[in-house]
């Protein structure tokens, strides 16, 4: 039975920490712990809106964010400079690991999809931009149903608009929430652990698997026993 894998976008295959450079200009030293609070509050906002049922398009989030990271770090930006931001962000390098490891991938009888909050149209040229779309036969956004994940809803959604038909499917994602967001609804999940210091939600449920880079997963999934 041919596996479906569904890489988490932001975050997974595509490093928010890019921002920083972009950042350094405008909020200097800061700039590592000012694009994290941008990371997480744009992350809050989601989950606040799919709570709330109040859906704006992730790149609002993005945007919201980032007015409330310049309120917190007393950072006055023009319009320009917001835009220039929001630019980047929709240009963001994918880890180094990515294309070689998809590629490797690529030739496995596994489904490559692309699922994600994003907007179908940013996700489009940010996959393009990071040279990694090809990998992929679809690129399922959240757009279409006007919600986040972890909602259950988001992780249902995946199996219609990847037909996945009751074929075996694998989260990949660095997010905690969104491994256990989608082992709730009974996928299996990849966590995607680069950093050797993030911290596993302890809700008392475990990642079907722990890797620490796209090569382990390449190991995974070329393994016709495993797991
Ligand atoms: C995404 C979020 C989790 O790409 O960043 O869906």
């Amino acid at each position: 039975m041919a596996r479906f894998l569904a890489f988490d976008v932001y975050g997974t295959l595509i490093d928010t920490a890019g921002v920083t450079d972009g950042l350094r200009t405008l909020v200097g030293d800061n700039a590592p712990i000012f694009a994290k609070q941008w990371r997480e509050k744009q992350l809050e906002y989601s989950f606040r809106r799919a709570l709330m049922q109040d859906y704006v398009d992730f790149s609002v989030c993005t945007a919201q964010s980032l007015l409330y990271t310049c309120k917190r770090f007393n950072v006055a930006l023009s319009g320009a400079e917001q835009e220039r931001l929001l630019a980047f962000y929709r240009a963001l390098p994918a880890y180094p690991d990515v294309a070689p490891g998809l590629a490797l991938l690529a030739s496995l009888p596994v489904h490559l999809f692309a699922f994600s909050n994003g907007q179908p149209d940013d996700l489009e040229v940010l996959l393009q931009s990071a040279g990694i779309r090809h990998y992929f036969e679809g690129v399922v956004s959240l757009y279409d149903v006007r919600t986040y994940k972890p909602n259950p809803a988001a992780y249902a959604y995946f199996h219609r608009a990847a037909r996945t038909g009751g074929s075996e499917t694998w989260l990949i994602s660095s997010n905690p929430f969104d491994i256990i967001g989608a082992q709730a609804t009974g996928m299996r999940a990849v966590w995607l652990q680069r950093d050797p210091t993030a911290i596993f939600d302890p809700w008392d449920v475990e990642p079907t698997v722990t890797a620490t880079s796209l090569a382990d997963i390449v190991r995974l999934f070329g393994n016709p026993i495993a797991p």
